[in-house]
């Protein structure tokens, strides 16, 4: 029988580039039944377990299959969420998203305000706002009924209440004339595949992906602020890089000349955009 450490270095040597050191030791860890890193290298010289099971993960992985995928495990801001390849695994400009947003609600709400999260997909970012803000009521909408069950077991998970609908983008909203401080959104938003990469292409929900336009879902919610939204408002959208002008455009037409601002994400792109009233 091999040793962890053995198939460890036999995994680097054979590994494709897209496949990262991590990812190796993510799949040696759940193998053994180990709890970390720190384990893993405790047991470094133990005798591998499962070597046939990892060989398929390490295929799968070689194959192009996202980590979190094989694993069913993602993580946003330092919490593991389950996920599976009904929803898109959340990224890190949206742990951004959620921070700006959140800063934002401590600063100009009260703790008793009301919140949703449209295209909600594994449900991290409603998730995320219901732990911090626990004196809101928080709603999450899909269109996806199977992104809708992953939500509802990540909710399970964290013990928060949140209270999901299926639907289209805010019509679940609409029809139950619910009042909004405070709207976080993801959207999907590229228009074609070719922009794709071709990893997410293959194993990412389309849904979760293409919008035509791209300013699709953005314009449906910006002309319905005054049915959806309270007086005073935070609207906090992800967008594409390249969308400033279009939802500019949109934006101006809807009379919401001086009531947003776009954000650029860590690596300097325009990455979001915030509407409050
Ligand atoms: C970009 S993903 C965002 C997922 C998650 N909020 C995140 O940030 O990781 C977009 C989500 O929108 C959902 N979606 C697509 N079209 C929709 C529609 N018309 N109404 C509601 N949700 C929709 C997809 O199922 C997908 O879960």
């Amino acid at each position: 029988m091999p040793t962890i450490r053995e198939i460890y270095f036999d995994s680097l040597n054979k590994k494709k580039d897209h496949v990262s050191e991590s990812d190796i030791r993510d799949l040696l860890i759940i193998e053994n039944r180990l709890k970390s890193y720190t384990d893993l290298t405790i047991h470094f010289d133990d005798e591998m377990k499962n070597e046939e099971d990892f060989k398929n993960l390490f295929a799968r992985l070689q194959n192009g299959e996202m980590i979190q995928y094989i694993t069913n495990q993602a993580s946003f801001l330092g919490d593991k969420y389950y996920v599976n390849e009904s929803v898109l695994i959340p990224r890190q400009e949206t742990e951004q998203l959620v921070s700006l947003a959140a800063d934002f609600i401590k600063y100009n709400f009260d703790k008793h305000i009301t919140i949703a999260d449209v295209c909600t997909g594994s449900g991290v970012i409603a998730i995320s706002l219901a732990r911090e803000f626990k004196g809101a009521k928080v709603y999450a909408t899909d269109i996806s009924e199977t992104a809708i069950d992953v939500a509802k077991k990540n909710n399970a998970t964290f013990n928060v209440n949140i209270e999901f609908l299926t639907g289209n983008l805010i019509e679940p909203l609409l029809d139950r004339n619910v009042k909004l401080d405070v709207l976080v959104c993801n959207p999907p938003y590229i228009e074609k595949e070719e922009e794709i990469d071709p990893r997410t292409w293959k194993y990412e929900p389309h849904l979760a992906l293409l919008a035509k336009p791209a300013t699709k879902y953005y314009e449906i919610i910006i002309n319905k602020i005054n049915n959806l939204m309270n007086k005073h408002f935070l609207i906090a959208f992800e967008i594409g890089e390249d969308m400033e002008e279009s939802l500019t455009e949109i934006l101006q037409e809807n009379g919401l000349d001086g009531c947003y601002r776009f954000e650029k994400d860590i690596y300097g792109k325009l990455r979001f955009l915030f509407i409050m009233k």
